[in-house]
């Protein structure tokens, strides 16, 4: 206020409140000149938008080394059923960190992670690629178990997973775009790499909903091309044959290396074809492929050796992977203690209609007490311990020959369900035993509930080559005999 005199003071009034106008209205015009001055320098200079060329910012280093996994298959732990355990996210790590590697070294995984699609399977993938993860794995490629996931399922996991999923031709069926990233570019020691994916799907597994495979060809002519001139290293992970990496090295000159799974054996040394290097493994997980590229000054890839590093027991396993694989065998087997393995993603198939179904083996006890005693004795009757104590008790994969009826509306469905049908029972061999017990006990015709022999070939159901090495019908079944070959009695 300039002045004042007695009588402002006393009506004291406060000044009105200033109107907004002036200000909004200088806001707005100065955001119609800022955004007119934008659109007319791009339309001036409309290269600003364009990608820059890739370009090396300083000399290339001598050699880059690729490490490669694949075919995995949920083996993120050996099998440990019998003595040989190779392979495991731990072992791999104990190897990773034993070797010795250029700073210019990348890890990628060439596909078929997953050993399929169910829920239990994909929680294995989960972890699996948490793996891979904490090793700093450069790029994941999809295999043929990956595209049976369905659209929604591997979008979810490309986005939760700590490693980049790559592939040209897994797309979109409702749009034709690519599912995941078609490939990844990055700069390591100065050297430019791409790292491209693509699948040649398996025909005696089905897609995944929502999800096509595109032709290989198609998928990576055109980007091969532009790719080219901004990088030093083309790799392309194939989860295809041996076979069909050639003809992609053929068609596809473009490409310095091929780092392929889907195949039987691993290569022995690196194949070449045009200027091509082509190197590849299988086995469950139970290999580190490596393949060694000299690089010359100015960026351009020359000679190459590769070597399959074997991950048997001589490879120390590392204990914070370990970890990793507890929580993961952890959350299994809390799902199989709650949830049972419905929540786990196996199926159930309904009971037996009839009556007919599996009772277990304490109902034999009262009148086949000799034979329930041989049974108690052996270790058929401690099968879920087993499971317990080496923490695979959430495992479906485990589970299915430690049980009774794994899977079945009357017998294994899950420890909150059924935790009665664990161990290998009676049935288990004898096959279901509710009429003949319920026939028994009415004292019926000795022809009606009569149970079938069991024929020595059901033993390797479960005693297969990879689960009991050593079996023979002689030698085991002396082990565990009962009824008439034991005491001349029928039980
Ligand atoms: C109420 C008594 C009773 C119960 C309970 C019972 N069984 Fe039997 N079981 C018999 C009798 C009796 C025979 C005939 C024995 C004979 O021929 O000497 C028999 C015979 C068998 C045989 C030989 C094949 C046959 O049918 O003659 C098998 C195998 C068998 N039982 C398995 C089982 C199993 C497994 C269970 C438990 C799920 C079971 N039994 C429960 C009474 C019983
Ligand atoms: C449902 C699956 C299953 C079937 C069928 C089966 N077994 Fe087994 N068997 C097992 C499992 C699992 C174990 C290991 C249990 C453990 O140690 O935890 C085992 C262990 C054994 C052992 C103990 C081995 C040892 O060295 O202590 C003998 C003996 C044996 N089985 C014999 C047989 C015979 C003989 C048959 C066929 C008549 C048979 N089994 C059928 C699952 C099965
Ligand atoms: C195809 C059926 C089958 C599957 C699947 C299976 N097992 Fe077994 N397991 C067996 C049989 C059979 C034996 C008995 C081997 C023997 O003694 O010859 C056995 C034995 C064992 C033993 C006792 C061996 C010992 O040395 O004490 C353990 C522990 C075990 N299995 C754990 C597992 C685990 C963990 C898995 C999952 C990765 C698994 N099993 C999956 C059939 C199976
Ligand atoms: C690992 C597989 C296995 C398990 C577990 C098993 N049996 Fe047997 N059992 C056999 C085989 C094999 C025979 C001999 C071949 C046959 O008679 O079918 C047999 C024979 C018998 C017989 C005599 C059959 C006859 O024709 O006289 C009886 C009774 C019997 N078992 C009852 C039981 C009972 C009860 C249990 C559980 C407490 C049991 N078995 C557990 C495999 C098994």
């Amino acid at each position: 206020m300039a002045f004042r005199n007695w009588q402002q003071e006393l009506i004291d009034e406060r000044p009105p409140r200033p109107s907004p106008w002036p200000f909004i209205i200088r806001v707005a015009v100065a955001l119609v000149i800022i955004s007119g001055a934008t659109c007319c320098a791009l339309w001036a200079w409309p290269g600003y938008l364009l990608a820059k060329p890739w370009s090396r910012p300083g000399p290339a280093p001598e050699s880059i080394a690729l490490m490669f996994t694949g075919d995995c298959r949920g083996y993120i732990e050996p099998c440990g059923c019998t003595e040989q355990r190779w392979g495991g996210v731990a072992r791999l790590s104990g190897l990773v960190r034993q070797i010795n590697k250029p700073a210019a070294t990348l890890m990628v995984d060439t596909g078929d992670m997953a050993a399929g699609n169910l829920l239990w399977q994909r929680i294995t993938l989960e972890y699996y690629l948490k793996a891979l993860g904490r090793l700093n794995y450069a790029a994941a490629n999809l295999g043929t178990s990956e595209v049976t996931l369905s659209a929604a399922d591997l979008r979810q996991l490309a986005e939760s997973s700590p490693v980049p999923l790559v592939s040209a031709n897994v797309l979109d069926a409702a749009t034709g775009e690519p599912l995941v990233a078609p490939y990844r570019k990055l700069m390591i020691e100065n050297l430019r790499v791409t790292l491209l994916g693509v699948v040649d799907p398996d025909p005696r597994k089905q897609l995944g909903e929502g999800l096509v495979v595109g032709d290989i060809d198609e998928s990576i002519g055109q980007r091969l091309t532009e790719l080219r001139p901004h990088t030093d290293l083309i790799v392309l992970l194939a989860a295809c044959d041996e076979e069909r990496m050639r003809r992609i090295a053929i068609k596809h000159p473009e490409i310095d290396v091929i780092i392929g799974g889907r195949v039987r054996q691993a290569s022995r040394q690196v194949e070449t074809v045009g200027s091509c290097r082509i190197v590849y493994q299988a086995n469950t997980g139970q290999m580190l492929g490596r393949i060694d590229i000299r690089i010359r000054p100015d960026g351009i890839p020359e000679g190459a050796s590769s070597a399959m590093m074997l991950l048997d027991n001589d490879v120390p396993e590392d204990s914070a992977m370990l970890e990793l694989v507890e929580q993961y065998n952890g959350r299994l087997a809390m799902l199989n203690r709650t949830e049972g393995l419905a929540s786990l993603g196996v199926e159930t198939t309904p009971s037996p209609a009839g009556g007919n179904t599996y009772v277990g083996s304490r109902q034999c006890k009262v009148c086949h007490e000799t034979a329930h005693a041989t049974w108690q004795e052996s270790q058929h009757a401690k099968a879920w311990q087993s499971l317990v104590e080496r923490r695979r008790d959430g495992n479906p994969d485990c589970i299915s020959c430690h049980v009774l009826g794994f899977g079945t509306g009357d017998g294994f469905r899950g420890i909150g369900v059924a935790p009665e049908k664990v161990n290998v029972q009676c049935e288990s061999c004898h096959t279901r035993a509710g009429g003949h017990v319920r026939a028994r006990r009415a004292e019926l015709d000795p022809k009606i509930g009569k149970m079938p022999p069991v024929p020595q070939k059901s033993c390797e159901n479960c005693h297969d080559y990879n689960h009991s090495p050593e079996f023979s019908y002689q030698t085991y079944w002396e082990k565990m005999k009962h009824g008439q070959d034991k005491d001349n009695k029928s039980d």
